[in-house]
């Protein structure tokens, strides 16, 4: 090789080098080094020289992988009024003092009323609407000169593209700015980390950092496949005529903005305002994305508008944060988890430590380089923290806490579970079982199946599951739906009751969508969003199993590795027979889809009281038509609770869960609601 020829090789090296390094520091330890800018400029030059020099590309360089660390050069957009950060409070008398200096500010003792409110931990943006129509949609950026990402904005479903007004209510100012949070779910969040870690990519180390990253995307279609969401807090210039933080919040709702109304509080006294504070902090865990504090806020805008602002924040508002949900512990063993796909995922077993009022006893590793990387062994003080998931993930080791007993882990060769030999395929990180009737495989698709995503199964919980199999009464998914009463109170714990619901579940999920159908089945590559994409294109399974790699490739939003995965799929006649079995068990399948751009479609309602415009076997039948369905009592897979006259516990319950609440007029809003 020419001098000429190593000089570009070691400089290739070094590039791919320094980037991997730095996708760590973003992605998983949410600590960059260097600015965005400067991250760019490797990757081009890395992108340039394997372009010249196709024959030194190779799969593992960082290039190769869609969904790399967003590449930033959005146009820039003026904030009309800043958007302030708040000021910090963590404890009963901060939050005493808060009140304090607003009475001593405003010269009246007498008491203020406070609305407190869940803090999301996601990122600030705002959204103008001009004539009713969301024209420019902004990242907080510096506060006052922010990032213009409407193109991706667009794309989250609960943002209206145009504002309602209702009859009787005030119409929306013009032009109004909302200020909110867009956040992600814990739930997609942990399948976006899942789906990354497959495909040998990093894990982001937080739903905020992954809710950024995905809003910071420069095509919008990648955010598109993100499901993200926003509550709003407040509005930016306004002359609403409204005299209270609640009565806004009210508004922006009617005119069809989303805003996190349950959890909104009116507090009568500085006391209550603790009191709420504790409460949300006591709940947080219970949420369905992560709050990092509680805010307060002076109720009155007239009492805002006096109190007036700070350099960097308002004075009418502050934030209670939480404590920290990273904590110090052991990791007393390592042991090897083997997924649905036959992914094996090294997990600690950790001295159970309390994080953010849970008591937390094991934590993910996510794969071996990932252990190398961070350098951990068993036996080691470590740094655990909870990114929004369940099974929190370790940060890091305290090397300086080594006594010199710490042993280092490998991965095994065989599967823990079956005793196949392990795989790596090509360009993988990721090890796998190759034993499709590996038990441990098999209860991971069963797990899958009967997810709130797929087939929604309520009740059929990991521990019924490995009782099912254990006891034989079940091998694969058809044979939940021969299970008998009999059979299920053979179990622990099921009682006449429990059995009877749960056989309602099997039964009722066999009405559904071919999305879901599509999703529930596993097919690698193919998650919520991708079937939504298949069962919108192709309407039934049968079509869809005919389809070539070229035909699905000209599918948006389809590449090669989806498209393949999918005739791979259906080529094998293993699969092809489970898919009839599942058929011949009475399940339906609808074309609509269970994620299209609807608020309605994949979605689970409850009613409750009586509505005064329709019965409800007609509004069960537009929701169903809309690809919604109707279930009878409110669980945590319940999207909304429809209120009419008269509710019963119901309305108890959705509020305890976090349910969303819906009343006559918002439900039939939602109905006729078209997105786009
Ligand atoms: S009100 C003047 N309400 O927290 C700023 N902020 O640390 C008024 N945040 O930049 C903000 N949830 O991005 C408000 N319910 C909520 C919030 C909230 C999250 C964020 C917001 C803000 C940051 C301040």
């Amino acid at each position: 090789m020419s001098e000429e020829m190593n000089e570009l090789v070691r400089e290739i090296e070094v590039l791919r080098e320094k980037i991997r390094y730095h996708n760590h520091r973003y992605y998983a330890l949410d600590d960059p080094e260097i600015s965005d800018a400067e991250y760019d400029r490797l990757f081009k030059r890395l992108l340039e020289l394997e372009r010249q020099h196709p024959e030194l590309t190779t799969p593992a360089s960082p290039t190769q992988k869609v969904g790399a660390r967003p590449q930033v050069t959005f146009s820039e957009v003026k904030h009309r009024l800043p958007m302030l950060s708040l000021e910090n409070s963590f404890s009963d008398q901060d939050i005493r003092d808060f009140d304090m200096r607003i009475k001593r500010f405003l010269g009246d003792d007498s008491p203020v009323q406070y609305t407190v409110e869940p803090k999301i931990d996601g990122l600030a943006v705002e959204l103008v609407y001009e004539n009713g129509v969301l024209t420019v949609a902004s990242t907080r950026g510096d506060g006052y000169v922010g990032e213009n990402v409407t193109q991706n904005i667009r794309t989250i479903m609960t943002i209206p593209l145009t504002l309602t007004q209702k009859k009787n209510t005030l119409p929306p100012p013009d032009p109004l700015e909302v200020r909110g949070e867009v956040y992600m779910d814990l739930e997609a969040f942990e399948n976006l980390n899942r789906e990354r870690v497959d495909k040998g990519l990093q894990p982001f180390a937080n739903p905020r950092n992954a809710a950024a990253g995905s809003l910071r995307q420069l095509d919008p279609r990648v955010t598109a496949k993100r499901p993200l969401n926003m509550f709003c807090y407040g509005v930016g210039t306004m002359n609403a005529s409204c005299e209270t933080h609640h009565e806004l919040m009210i508004l922006l709702q009617q005119w069809g903005l989303r805003v996190n109304r349950p959890y909104i509080r009116i507090c009568d006294t500085i006391t209550d305002v603790i009191d709420y504070c504790r409460h949300l902090e006591e709940v947080r865990a219970q949420f369905f994305y992560e709050i990092d504090g509680a805010v307060i806020k002076v109720n009155r805008l007239a009492l805002q508008t006096r109190l007036g602002q700070k350099t960097r924040s308002p004075r009418w508002s502050m934030a209670y944060k939480f404590k920290a949900t990273q904590e110090t512990t052991v990791i007393v063993k390592i042991d090897v988890q083997v997924g649905r796909t036959g992914a094996l995922t090294p997990v600690a077993h950790l001295k159970p430590v309390e994080l953010s009022g849970v008591l937390v006893r094991r934590a993910t590793l996510h794969n071996q380089e990932e252990i190398e990387k961070k350098d951990i062994c068993e036996g080691d003080t470590v740094i655990v923290q909870r990114a929004g998931d369940v099974i929190p993930e370790v940060v890091k080791a305290i090397k300086s806490m080594r006594t010199g007993r710490e042993k280092r882990f490998v991965m095994p060769s065989e599967c823990p579970a079956c005793g196949s030999d392990i795989l790596k395929r090509e360009g993988e990180v990721v090890l796998r079982c190759p034993n499709p009737n590996c038990p441990a495989q098999v209860k991971g698709s069963l797990k899958h199946f009967v997810s709130k995503g797929a087939m929604n199964i309520d009740g059929l919980g990991d521990k019924i599951i490995a009782q099912l199999l254990k006891k034989g009464l079940i091998r694969e998914e058809a044979d939940l739906y021969d299970l008998g009463f009999d059979d299920l109170l053979t179990l622990d714990k099921i009682k006449d009751k429990s059995a009877t619901n749960l056989l309602r579940a099997i039964d009722g999920s066999k009405k559904t969508t071919l999305a879901r159908f599509l999703y529930a089945l596993g097919i690698r590559h193919v998650g919520e969003y991708v079937a939504t994409l298949l069962a919108n294109h192709f309407g039934d399974i049968e079509r869809l199993g005919r389809a070539t790699e070229e035909e699905l490739t000209g599918i948006d939003g389809i590449g090669p590795q989806i498209a393949e995965s999918i005739v791979t799929y259906f080529e094998d006649a293993h699969n092809r027979d489970h898919i009839s079995r599942l058929l011949q068990t009475g399940i339906e399948l609808e074309a609509i889809s269970s994620s299209s751009p609807s608020p309605v479609a994949g979605k689970t309602f409850v009613m409750s009281g009586t509505l005064s415009s329709m019965k409800r076997s007609e509004a069960k039948e537009i929701v169903t038509q809309r690809g919604g369905r109707i279930a009878s009592s409110v669980g945590s897979s319940t999207d909304y609770l429809v209120v009419g006259d008269s509710p019963g516990s119901k309305l108890r319950k959705a509020r305890d869960l976090g349910v969303i609440i819906l009343n006559e007029d918002e439900f039939l809003k939602l109905l006729v609601e078209e997105h786009g």
